[in-house]
């Protein structure tokens, strides 16, 4: 997959939201199995489980759910959560992975009724995969091409129906078309401390870790409303306190070892320090676009779009505009830069 793939040609990033080598095992032993288990996104939480009560009451598949929002807030997990409430298996797939139709075919016709078919980066899926896909969700049937030229037949075949559940972090590259099919959209949102707090306490006893209640708002503060950095976070301050103190995780210790790992106190690192400074210091406080900012970081635009700006964005760091991107005053005054004249206020944005 494509995160995967950067990976090699870059550093892995304490405070990145992606997954990466470790995390697999412990994303795995950490993921709540169940809708009470998971914390916070009260909302999303509470239409599903209403959406599932009532399918399980008429004996029918859940409607096709498509989850979004940035990396590691949760949407792999909640997909597992909604086949297991539903008492069904879930089939696990991704937009690039499928590359033929003759792939999706094959899982398609295999699913049994009312199971989930869990398709993550579905923006990827391509236009011929996301047509193939239309009448298996809406009339529990494929279209099967045989022969070739002017002897090629389509012959309709009947599928058990299913749930099909999406995952994006990019909810604008969807075609519309395939938007529509879904009858529950949600939007996880970037948790706050006290939702991170509750996230990193559960983990810290699955772990058996010590840790108190200023270490665990210490790490909270710095894992930038995302429950996966909060795990890795924690992780990474628990090899620190076993090695340089006695093992418990407190506020001064959990600082130490973060400031180590050179992460600030609101959870930026130094690659979230160059976009704001390229836009501060080489542009004037923008605006600027995105693929110059990109450009004079050698990073590439998709990656400041998934990884880094969401949490500038959350922050109020910067703003998007017509023209670019934006820093606000709130960005000077984290650098330690005095604001420059025109630097707009911060503004709650939406992620999107
Ligand atoms: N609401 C929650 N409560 C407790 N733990 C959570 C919650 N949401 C996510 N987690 C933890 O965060 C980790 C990452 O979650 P998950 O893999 O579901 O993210 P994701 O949104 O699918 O990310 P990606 O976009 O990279 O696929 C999981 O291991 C899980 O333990
Ligand atoms: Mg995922």
């Amino acid at each position: 997959m494509r995160a995967m793939a950067k990976k090699e040609s870059q550093p892995e990033r304490v405070v990145a939201g992606e997954p990466q080598d470790g995390d697999l095992l412990v994303d795995t032993s950490l993921r709540p199995k169940r809708l009470g288990e998971y914390i916070n996104q009260q909302k999303v939480k509470d239409n599903i489980a209403i959406s599932i009560e009532a399918a399980r009451q008429r004996g029918e598949p859940l409607d096709h759910v498509l989850l979004y929002g940035p990396p590691g807030l949760g949407k792999t997990t909640l997909a597992y959560i909604i086949a297991a409430e539903m008492q069904v298996s879930i089939r696990v797939t991704s937009g690039p992975a499928i590359e033929r139709i003759g792939d999706l075919a094959a899982v398609l016709t295999s699913l049994q009724p009312g199971d989930v078919l869990f398709i993550d980066e579905i923006h990827r899926l391509s236009r011929v995969v996301e047509e193939f896909l239309y009448p298996a969700l809406e009339e529990s049937a494929i279209d099967w091409v045989t022969g070739k030229g002017p002897g090629a037949r389509s012959i309709r075949l009947a599928i058990k129906p299913f749930t099909l559940i999406g995952a994006t972090t990019r909810y604008a590259m969807m075609s519309p078309p395939l938007r529509d099919r879904f009858g529950g959209v949600y939007r996880l949102d970037f948790h706050d401390v006290d939702a991170l707090s509750q996230i990193i306490r559960r983990s810290a006893s699955i772990l058996g870790v010590p840790v108190d209640a200023a270490g665990t708002t210490a790490i909270a503060q710095r894992a930038r409303g995302t429950p996966r950095v909060a795990n890795r976070l924690l992780r990474r301050v628990r090899d620190y306190a076993q090695v340089k103190a006695d093992g418990a995780i407190t506020a001064a210790v959990a600082a130490e070892a973060l400031a180590r790992l050179e992460i600030d106190e609101l959870g930026l690192d130094s690659v979230d320090e160059r976009v704001l400074r390229t836009i501060i210091e080489k542009f004037e406080g923008g605006p600027v676009g995105l693929e110059t900012i990109a450009a004079s970081i050698s990073e590439d635009a998709d990656t400041i779009m998934d990884v880094y700006e969401p949490y500038l964005l959350q922050l109020g760091f910067i703003q998007r505009t017509p023209r670019g991107r934006q820093a606000t005053r709130r960005a000077y005054e984290h650098l330690g830069i005095a604001p420059r004249a025109g630097a707009p206020a911060p503004q709650r944005a939406l992620w999107e």
